[in-house]
């Protein structure tokens, strides 16, 4: 729209008509949502507009009384997802996405030739689901031994309604909006669950886990069985290797395998007698 339309539109708006407060209306992510006008008296056209936060206007579509409905759609980009009620009076938009959120205003010409202006402030929320949720853990260990959780919804900047449950006995404090942040002194802690519920005006939705499932990427820090699984490891390698040596020193060098180191040392004569690849040298005869 050039500058002087807006200009003209934002007279015609707001100065010469009725006007009445905005109503509010929750859509959700994907869906459809209808902006109802209140007049009933007969109307020659509605026309429709978005009013975005920098003040910008696009006229959505213009409605005249027919059968059916006779509805023009300036913007190509509302021409999918605009469409009107039998009644004319009503106006749809499907396919609800973030940047919908805006002001609507159906600036309605009654056959008296009289204006009025209804208004809709519009909020679209995603429908959550318990997969939208996750709860990411960081631990410090500092002198007190402390975690932080972060419950969030992925690809979803809104502000979100948080509220954490914690079994009694954990010391918890929540530090931001969806942060929780718990003390602990030791790692039974990480079996306990926590729940974090997320709430916005279409949805309603928690996911419980215990700590070590959310912390699992600090498994050091977590998990006592790891621990034990690494002494055993580490013994059990220490064990065979001295079962390895004794195994070295102990074997007769004649019934080992060819590639079996032999020591020298282990060789007596009457070994190496009844070794037939490698017998001893003959004893040296006396001179003469
Ligand atoms: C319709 O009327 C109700 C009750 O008088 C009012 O609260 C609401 O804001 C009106 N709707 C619009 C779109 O102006
Ligand atoms: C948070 O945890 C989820 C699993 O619950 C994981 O998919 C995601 O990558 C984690 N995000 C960050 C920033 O660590
Ligand atoms: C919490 O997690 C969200 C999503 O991964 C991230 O954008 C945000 O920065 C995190 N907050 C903190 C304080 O780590
Ligand atoms: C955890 O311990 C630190 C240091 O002692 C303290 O400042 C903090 O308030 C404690 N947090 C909670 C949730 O009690």
């Amino acid at each position: 729209m050039q500058p002087q339309n807006v200009f003209w539109v934002t007279l015609l708006l707001f100065y010469f008509q009725a006007e009445t407060s905005p109503v509010q209306l929750n859509g959700v992510l994907g869906n459809s949502i209808t902006f109802q006008i209140n007049e009933s008296k007969p109307f020659a056209t509605i026309s429709w507009f978005r009013i975005e936060k920098n003040s910008k206007f696009s006229t959505l579509a213009l409605v005249a009384p027919k059968k059916p409905c006779k509805l023009l759609i300036p913007l190509q980009a509302f021409k999918e997802r605009v469409s009107s009620t039998k009644d004319c009076r009503n106006l749809h938009l499907s396919h609800l996405n973030q940047e919908d959120m805006n002001r609507y205003t159906a600036n309605i010409a009654l056959t008296t030739s009289e204006k009025i202006n209804e208004h809709f402030d519009l909020k679209v929320y995603k429908h959550l689901q318990s997969e939208d949720l996750s709860i990411n853990c960081t631990i410090n260990r500092g002198q007190t031994k402390s975690l932080q959780l972060n419950c969030s919804v992925e690809r979803w900047n809104d502000k979100l309604d948080v509220q954490w449950d914690v079994a009694e006995g954990i010391i918890s404090r929540v530090t931001h909006e969806n942060l929780l942040t718990i003390n602990y002194t030791s790692r039974q802690i990480f079996d306990q669950e926590v729940s974090c519920k997320v709430e916005n005006p279409v949805s309603k939705v928690s996911k419980t886990m215990t700590l070590k499932e959310a912390c699992s990427k600090h498994k050091r820090y977590v998990s006592k069985k790891t621990v034990v699984a690494r002494f055993i490891v580490a013994g059990l390698s220490m064990f065979s290797g001295i079962v390895v040596a004794f195994t070295v020193w102990l074997i007769p060098c004649h019934s080992r395998r060819p590639w079996f180191p032999c020591t020298t040392f282990a060789r007596t004569a009457e070994e190496a007698q009844m070794d037939p690849e490698n017998p001893l040298p003959p004893p040296p005869q006396p001179p003469g």
